[in-house]
């Protein structure tokens, strides 16, 4: 078997590293983003490729080198990656997208607190030397009502700190949902809005969610309710949001994510919300943690290891999904083909002319590859995987184990 290299680029959680190498793989760690021409030549020499958000894996990249196996975005979205390109060229892409879950519910927490007691506004006023010693407007947060929109993996966690600190929570999901703890599912989102104290949203960004909190949403919120958005810019329309604050209708809004955000932290950061009284805007840092970054490390690795070792590719986010226990005493041979008819009628003529006795065989397919899982029993593995290789449809094959 040869020895599986994985090359981490981006400052990936060091945790990755030492758990990759503990199963025995060799990984070589760098701390920054290279350039496409110089990760086509850098992948030449590995396996599988680490990435984080910055860098680019182009089709360039991906058909440089038929060896390379696996990609894993160690970050949530996977944007960066061409993603049908890796598909048709039989690279699976893995990322981690619920690590930083804990992360992003925690911050809305506090966020509650900091917007019922102004604490963004009088923490800046007495950094520049300002004294505003007042009860007015300030609330506990104890006895409110939240109302979540998005009831899934941020969402119901937000759900179950909240009432850990005495709110009242109703949530509304487009999706049927079981409620947590107390909760209480609202069966439309115009009565989630007329409940609540504070509006917290967790959608995802979809068509659907695009501008789903504009003027009539925000005019059917309470007189005097907070909104948290800390799931994606596109979701709320800030302008309307302007309005509502500066009309006083909504009295306060934590903002983490904005329909244009800086590409990087030298580029200056502007926004219409800047500067109306008692709006806390954060720098997209809802996920970012040391927990969240150590979480994605061992996931991503975790998903590398399954996938190198067992063939696996569940949490992949292009490719057919397999997943299946190691069958000891078997060799597992994993093959990527083009989706085609009579393409498993030529593979397993290739298995029959070497009398190879399959003891398991699991196919998946999506619309242009299929992905095949074969456990063999004779020892010619390695000879048998070399000759489907060669089939004109094989895309790429390799032993597992
Ligand atoms: P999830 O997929 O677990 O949950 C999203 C929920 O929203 C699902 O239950 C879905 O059915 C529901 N939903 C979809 N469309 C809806 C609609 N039109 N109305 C009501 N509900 C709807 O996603 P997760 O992990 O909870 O993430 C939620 C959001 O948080 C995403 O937009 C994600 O990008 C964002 N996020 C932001 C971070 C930050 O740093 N601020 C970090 C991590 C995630």
């Amino acid at each position: 078997m040869e020895k599986i290299k994985i090359l981490l680029v981006e400052s990936i959680h060091p945790v990755a590293k030492e758990k990759l190498e503990e199963e025995g793989f060799e990984v070589e760690l760098k701390n920054y983003s290279p350039d496409e021409d110089e990760l086509t030549e850098l992948v030449k020499n590995f396996h599988a490729l680490g990435i984080r958000s910055k860098t680019l894996v182009t089709k360039k990249i991906l058909a440089s080198h038929s060896h390379l196996y696996a990609v894993g975005a160690f970050c949530i979205g996977t944007n960066q990656v061409e993603l049908v390109a890796a598909n048709q060229l039989g690279v699976p892409v893995f990322n981690a997208p619920y690590s930083n879950t804990r992360s992003v519910a925690e911050m809305v927490i506090a966020e509650l607190v900091i917007l019922a007691r102004q604490l963004g506004d009088r923490n800046t006023l007495a950094h520049s030397g300002g004294w505003m010693k007042s009860a007015d407007g300030s609330r506990e947060i104890r006895g409110k009502t939240l109302g979540i929109v998005g009831y899934g993996h941020i969402g119901s966690q937000v759900s179950v700190l909240a009432e850990s600190m005495g709110l009242k929570v109703v949530y509304y999901d487009i999706v049927k949902r079981l409620p947590l703890g107390n909760a209480q599912v609202c069966s439309t989102f115009s009565e989630l809005l007329g409940l609540s104290d504070f509006v917290t949203l967790h959608v995802p960004e979809t068509p659907q969610t695009k501008d789903m909190m504009g003027a009539s949403e925000l005019r059917k919120m309470k007189q005097g309710a907070y909104l948290i958005n800390a799931s994606r810019g596109t979701v709320v329309v800030i302008e309307d949001l302007v309005k509502a604050l500066k009309e006083k209708h909504i009295a306060g809004a934590a903002v983490d994510v904005f329909p244009e955000e800086p590409s990087s932290n030298k580029e200056k950061f502007s926004s219409l919300l800047q500067g109306i009284p008692n709006v806390f805007l954060t720098p997209h840092i809802g996920g970012s943690t040391e927990e969240a970054q150590y979480a994605i490390g061992l996931e991503v690795a975790e998903s590398f290891r399954r996938f190198l070792k067992v063939g696996s590719t569940s949490g992949a986010v292009n490719f057919p999904q397999v997943d299946l226990p190691v069958i000891a005493g078997a060799h597992r041979i994993i093959n990527v083909h083009k989706n085609e008819p009579g393409v498993l009628g030529e593979i397993n003529g290739v298995v029959s002319k070497f009398g190879a006795n399959i003891q398991g065989q699991f196919l998946s397919t999506d619309n242009r590859i299929g992905y095949l899982v074969m456990d063999v029993e004779k020892a010619e593995a390695s000879s048998l995987s070399k000759e489907i290789s060669q089939l004109s449809r094989s895309i790429k094959t390799r032993v597992v184990y």
